[in-house]
């Protein structure tokens, strides 16, 4: 059995990701989500915030366990002793990206595989971005995110509006 890795920036993570992480740790011993530190990119949530929230949010899974990483990928792979990286795949428009970072990472890396998941048809249109820019707006997002991440948008929300 597989020590796998499921890779992302989840600014906030979204039913879809919680989608492909509730079926992915069914199909492997351990799955690793991977909180990337990215600095150059402007998150709504701190790695910290978004490394929390994902340890609350699957709390139940006793396989998955939450880490965030900067760097490149293949390299916290080797770290963790991981050999296969989880993606989800929503629809065409994701394809260029997705077959252009699996095929770097097999470059850099050829024993680690890129496996994905399709994403559910509900969630296919879903995506972080969609979600901030909806919740910033004051607009509905409870079938977008768990419970718990539609409160803590609102919290971040007004915390923002006071600053
Ligand atoms: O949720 P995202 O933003 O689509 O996730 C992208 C992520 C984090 C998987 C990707 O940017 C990544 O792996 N970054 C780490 C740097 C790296 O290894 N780059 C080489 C592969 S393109």
């Amino acid at each position: 059995m597989k020590r796998a890795v499921y890779p992302g920036s989840f600014d906030p993570a979204t039913k879809g990701h919680l989608d492909i992480i509730y079926r992915a740790s069914r199909q492997v011993e351990h799955l690793i989500i991977a909180v990337l530190k990215n600095y150059r990119k402007n998150s709504l949530f701190t790695v910290e915030e978004r490394v929390e929230h994902l340890r609350e949010l699957t709390k139940d899974l006793h396989n998955v366990e939450i880490k965030s990483f900067e760097g490149l990928l293949v390299d916290f792979m080797d770290q963790e002793n991981a050999d296969l990286i989880i993606r989800g795949f929503r629809a065409v428009s994701d394809f260029e990206f997705e077959i252009q970072m699996a095929q770097t990472n097999y470059n850099l890396n050829p024993d680690i595989e890129t496996v994905f998941l399709v994403t559910k048809n509900e969630f296919s249109f879903l995506s972080s971005s969609i979600v901030r820019e909806v919740a910033m707006h004051g607009g509905d997002v409870r079938n977008m995110v768990h419970p718990l991440t539609v409160e803590l948008l609102q919290d971040k929300y007004k915390a923002l509006e006071v600053e």
